[in-house]
């Protein structure tokens, strides 16, 4: 029998997901079922045909094997009411909501069997990394089905405890920002040396994905590779020089532990 899947909020996250599903044909059109409460997507998403879609939450629910939940956290209180009367028993929740708890999600919905995932937008080209955690009581086959729908958004690994979730969250799912963070300023620096932003853009993006390969594959490590573009008295020098004299190693530490704090009070712990 054909595993069926419903996503509900099929905004980037949870088109991500859908269109993940559908490349690697682990679902068909037929049996996935996405729910938008977004008149105009959902308009949208009608006319792309990439699965069938409902405006609402449904009993047809109940036909399907997973459902997975990719509204706004803010959103989560409003469809756990209407969903709780669609669910059945023997159905797997997978939830990307940040910050939800599985055991908030479980009361809400009166449901055991719910997995938690944080993935991160490269999964829109399926490049991302999801770290995910499952309620006690989901059998190891639910939970290796789950793994390798969400490996076809990227990578993912399992994490006993959920509250590494949290940090998960503050590395990798925030993680993108801080690298589009980084890329940006570089090509304001390139702005102000007197390059066009095309030429700017084109320098500091090839630098990012050579430099990322030779993290792959040189046998260095950071600190030797960093040792290897900075000579004595040097350009690279100069500018480590800066930074450390203004501590931005502390900063981006600081930055990435706060994130963590901020999503730990966020999920209420
Ligand atoms: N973006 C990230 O980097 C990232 C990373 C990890 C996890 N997440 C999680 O992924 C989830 C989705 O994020 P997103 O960026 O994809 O959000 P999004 O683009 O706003 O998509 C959510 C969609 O769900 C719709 N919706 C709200 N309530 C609904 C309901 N009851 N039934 C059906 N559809 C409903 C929304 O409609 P309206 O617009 O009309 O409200 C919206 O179209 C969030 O919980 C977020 O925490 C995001």
């Amino acid at each position: 029998m054909m595993f069926k899947i419903a996503i509900i909020g099929c905004g980037n996250m949870g088109m991500a997901f859908a269109r993940s599903f559908l490349q690697y044909d682990l679902v068909s059109r037929e049996n996935l079922l996405l729910v938008e409460k977004n008149k105009e997507r959902c308009t949208i998403l009608k006319s792309a045909k990439e699965g069938v879609v409902i405006h609402t939450v449904s009993p047809e629910l109940k036909t399907y094997d997973l459902i997975i939940l990719a509204v706004k956290p803010q959103d989560f209180d409003e469809l756990a009411t209407e969903l709780k009367e669609n669910i059945i028993d023997d159905q797997l929740i997978l939830s990307i909501m940040a910050g939800i708890t599985i055991k908030r999600i479980q009361e809400r919905l009166d449901h055991n069997a719910v997995i938690r995932a944080m993935p991160n937008t490269p999964a829109m080209l399926g490049m991302g990394i999801t770290g995910f955690t499952s309620a006690e009581g989901i059998s190891i086959a639910k939970l290796f089905k789950v793994e390798n729908l969400i490996n076809a958004t990227g990578r993912s690994i399992y994490l006993e405890d959920e509250k590494m979730l949290d940090a998960v969250t503050a590395l990798s799912g925030s993680g993108p920002a801080y690298f589009y963070y980084f890329v940006k300023h570089m090509i304001e620096a390139g702005r102000k040396m007197g390059f066009d932003e095309g030429t700017a853009q084109l320098l500091v993006k090839q630098t990012m994905l050579g430099a990322y390969h030779l993290i792959n594959n040189a046998e260095l490590s950071l600190d030797e590779l960093i040792a290897a573009v900075s000579s004595k008295g040097g350009t690279t020098e100069a500018a480590l020089r800066i930074f450390n004299q203004n501590q931005l190693n502390d900063i981006i530490e600081e930055g990435i532990l706060k994130a963590e704090m901020r999503s730990r009070e966020l999920s209420g712990q």
